[in-house]
Parts: structure tokens; sequence; C-alpha cells
């Protein structure tokens, strides 16, 4: 469903009977979240004449109701370009297996119930849920019980399927290509090799972009696997034309390969990251000084990007008006330049990641980086 004809057909206030809506933000959070909570509650307050409940902390506020709470004008003043999200939010807390531990047991609880009880309690005629893919599965979870849910996509990973991009994708890829921007220099001086790891659990897209437009010399990602000693054959290459330095950027969910260039079976990168692995292995095989950079959650504080303020706005105003029109069960979405609506479940479930035969991957090869999976 496209949105522009309804927009142009939209006035200024629309007379509809009052509603009350609530709002949530789960997972991990990302630069923009406030953008699209300042859409909703403004587009919901002044077009419509809706209240707008905030639940805290992902679904938290719907199992202890006590903790949320109506969002007016002055709530939201000054929120545009502050990151995080005022009203909280949890990667611990699926209302349908929520993890409580008791005298040191742990026992997952279903509040499910408890939430269609508080949600009532609370007089919610819809919901916006603000997530990734887990939260937008638990929403859809929830529309499967009968609550009237309206997603909005969220990740900075943007690893969803089913839009072109999430916000915060944007306001990440500028702190990492910053950051390698810097790296380079101090690489320079130093003829070292800088490895920098980039978040992205699933999916290589931070590291490839901000890989790209950083102009690094080697990516590693998810989606393509490599060998360490290719990863020092681009090192060499560059030494035989007499650069000394290399940045490579290695995006955290990368799959390491079994063992290093001297043989050595690599560690779990549960016990170290992987960039540091990468780091010692390419160190030990080169001989070459290197030191590692991990972003971490640099990329997902701060001020959202002046491209994620819009798409957050657009996207909170587009959820208020699929509620206006029932179009309950639905994600919005980014489609080319469009707005549109896609089913919750077709929405979940499906990781976006980097196609390794891509004309991206393919134009980043043109420019001579390595993905480290030939020599
Ligand atoms: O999903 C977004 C993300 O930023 C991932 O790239 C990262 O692995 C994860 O969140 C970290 O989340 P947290 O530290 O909040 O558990």
């Amino acid at each position: 469903m496209l949105y522009n004809q309804a927009f142009a057909a939209a006035s200024e206030t629309v007379t509809q009977p009052t509603r009350t809506i609530g709002i949530s933000t789960g997972g991990g959070d990302a630069p923009g979240l406030n953008a699209v909570i300042r859409a909703v509650v403004r587009t919901a307050t002044e077009r419509y004449g809706w209240r707008v409940i905030g639940i805290t902390n992902g679904f938290d506020g719907l199992i202890w109701p006590e903790q949320s709470k109506e969002l007016k004008r002055e709530d939201i003043r000054g929120i545009l370009p502050r990151g995080g999200t005022i009203i909280g939010t949890t990667n611990r807390g699926n209302p349908f297996h929520y993890e409580v531990v008791e005298e040191g047991v742990t026992a997952y609880n279903d509040y499910s119930v408890a939430c269609l009880e508080n949600s009532k309690r609370l007089g919610l005629d819809a919901l916006v849920v603000i997530g990734g893919d887990g939260t937008l599965a638990i929403a859809n979870k929830f529309w499967e019980l009968g609550v009237p849910v309206v997603g909005v996509p969220k990740t900075i990973d943007n690893d969803l399927s089913a839009t072109d991009v999430t916000f915060g994708f944007d306001t990440a890829l500028h702190v990492a290509t910053e950051a390698i921007d810097r790296l380079h220099t101090t690489a320079e001086s130093h003829n070292r090799v800088m490895v920098v790891e980039v978040m992205g659990r699933d999916a290589g897209w931070i590291a490839l972009h901000a890989g790209i437009a950083g102009g690094a010399h080697v990516i590693l990602i998810p989606e393509i696997p490599f060998t360490i000693e290719n990863v020092c054959a681009a090192i060499r290459r560059r030494e035989a034309i007499g650069r000394r330095n290399c940045v490579v950027v290695v995006a955290e969910g990368v799959r390491l390969p079994a063992a290093d260039a001297l043989g050595r079976p690599f560690p779990s990168t549960r016990v170290r990251s992987p960039a540091v692995l990468v780091g010692n292995a390419v160190g030990d095989a080169t001989g070459k000084d290197v030191r590692v950079t991990i972003l971490g959650h640099v990329q997902r504080g701060g001020s959202p990007s002046p491209f994620d303020r819009i798409l957050a706005t657009r996207f909170g105003v587009a959820a208020v008006e699929m509620i206006a029109r029932g179009e309950f069960g639905h994600m919005v979405a980014l489609h080319g330049t469009q707005m549109v609506s896609v089913p919750l479940g077709e929405a979940i479930g499906k990781s976006h990641t980097v196609d390794p035969a891509s004309e991206r991957v393919a134009a980043a090869r043109a420019v001579g980086i390595s993905f480290g999976d030939a020599p």
C-alpha cells in the first residue's frame, strides 16, 4: 500500500474518534528511536487528537503498566536529535518467555496474558512497536492474539529483509567511516596494520559500507569466508608497492577460519573478539605491528544523522496513518523512495545479508579491496 495518495488527501487535522495508542521500543537501541517517538506523538495528538502512552523498557511497561505513562507535547520537546530512547528498551524482555532469577534459580515466565489484560487496562486501541527482528516477532505474536499492532523496523545492522533500509544504519555508518578515516592517518605514520571491528551480528552491511566509504584495504564479513593467508597476501601486495600501512575492517559476526596462517586453531569468539583474533593472527604471520580498535556501542549511541532523522520521522508518521486506516499486523517499510506497509509475518525471520555476488561487493573488489577469500 502506498502512502502518497493518502497523505495528499489528508488535511492538517483529522476528526476521528479519540483513541489511545501505545508505543514501545524493544531490543538494542538505535539512533532515530526518539525521532520516531516524536513523529508518532505529534501526528497522533495534533493531527488526530489521540492520546499516546509510552510503554517503558520494551514490553515491560505492559507487564507492569504502572511504569508506563502518557507522552505529551512537552515530553517530546527537543528529542529529535537525541540518541537512545526516552521510553527505555531492553533485549531481555520477551513477555512470552521472560527470564526471572529467584534465589539463584533461573525460570521463564509467560506474561502474555497479563500484557493483554494490561493493554485493555491502559485503554490501548493500538500499539506501535519499534524494533528489530526479535521485537517484531513478539509484536507479531501479540497481533496473532488480537492486539492491533503496527511495526516500525529498527536496527543499526540494516539486516531486516522487508525494508530497503532501517534507521540507525546511516548514523552507525558515519561513526565507523570517521573511525576508519582517523585510523588511516595513524596507520600511515607508524606503518601499522590497523584492524577495526564494527557491529553486524549476522550481516556485514556496516563493515562493507564503511569499508568502501573509508577506503579500507581488507573487509571481512560474515557472508564471505576468508583465510588469514589471504589477508596477509593483501598486506604483502601493498608492501610490494611501498605501502606499509593497512586498514582491515572486521564485522563482529565474521566467521573465522578453522586455523590461523600457522595452523593454530582459533579460540571461540565468545572468549576474544574476532578483531583481536584476526589482529593477532595477522601480526604473528607477517611480523607487522598491528593495533586493534573495537568500535562497539559508540556506533549505537549519539545523535542520529539527518538521513536517520528523516527516515525515522517518515516511519513514525506512516505508522500513525496505518492505525488511522486500521491497517494492523503490518510493518511500515521503505521500498525505493516510497513508504509502504508489509505484513509483519512476512517481515520477520528473514535476515537481509550482503550478497557476495552483488555489484556492491564487485565494486569494492574493483577498487582493490580484499575480502580475504582469494590470494
Ligand atoms: O543488533 C544490533 C547490534 O548492534 C548488533 O550488531 C550487536 O551484536 C548487538 O546489537 C549488541 O547488542 P547488546 O550489546 O545491546 O546486547
